[in-house]
């Protein structure tokens, strides 16, 4: 496991575009698993103002959904993929993202792509990555299941006044810790407990983040949540 700490949460995004752009260069083919959620937005963001100005070309890059709210039309704005499309694929220049709508197709499509190259993440505040939600083993394939409980709270912050969908489809656990590697970001001091189980703490389902430290990992948070 790589631990980088950066001051706050803008240097933390640098941090991870320069990770990000460094693996695009190696292989400008790269296949991402693509979180949204609020943490890597400035990443994201930071990313698109190098492609703008040509800094970096990510239009050979497949970016792959890491979850969905289903029930929901194309046009809903709650949609996790048109989350990934305004934040990620547009303004990168992607052209080729892979939808999570059946797992089985999914699953897939992932293989015929040769598998995830890298993964980015967010770390839920009980340890949850994409709707994996404890306890998820890491045989946890990609599944639709009822939100839980910590989920409709964590997503709620998202919404405003529009409720949470019920159901979801994720990425499974197996799919996650089969990426080649995996860019872990967290920021903020509400992040800071579960950061430490994920990085100290017992490995085990009950704290799927924890199941992360069997794979190639980097994790750049920002001080707040590691003190
Ligand atoms: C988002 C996702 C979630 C978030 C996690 C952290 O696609 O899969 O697991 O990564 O809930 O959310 P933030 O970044 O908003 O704190």
């Amino acid at each position: 496991v790589t631990l980088d700490i950066q001051p706050d949460s803008q240097a933390l995004a640098v941090q991870a575009a320069d990770f990000i752009a460094a693996q695009v260069r190696a292989k400008p083919t790269l296949s991402i698993l693509v979180a949204t959620g609020n943490t890597p937005m400035p990443t994201y963001a930071e990313l698109g103002r190098r492609a703008a100005r040509g800094d970096i070309d990510f239009s050979r890059v497949t970016a792959v959904q890491l979850d969905e709210y289903l029930g929901l039309s194309d046009h809903d704005p709650r949609s996790l993929w048109g989350w990934m499309e305004r934040s990620f694929v547009t303004p990168l220049g992607i052209r080729q993202s892979i939808r999570l709508a059946d797992p089985a197709a999914f699953e897939a499509d992932i293989a015929a792509l040769g598998g995830i190259d890298l993964a980015i993440l967010g770390l839920g505040p009980n340890g949850h990555l994409g709707f994996n939600e404890p306890p998820s083993p890491p045989t946890a394939p990609t599944r639709v299941l009822a939100l839980t409980p910590a989920s409709l709270e964590s997503n709620r912050a998202y919404w405003g006044e529009l409720s949470v969908p019920t159901h979801a489809i994720t990425a499974g656990m197996n799919v996650i810790l089969s990426a080649r590697a995996v860019l872990l970001l967290v920021n903020g001091a509400h992040k800071r407990d579960i950061l430490r189980r994920t990085l100290e703490g017992p490995e085990t389902p009950d704290v799927p983040s924890s199941l992360l430290r069997r794979v190639p990992l980097t994790v750049i948070a920002d001080e707040a949540a590691w003190t």
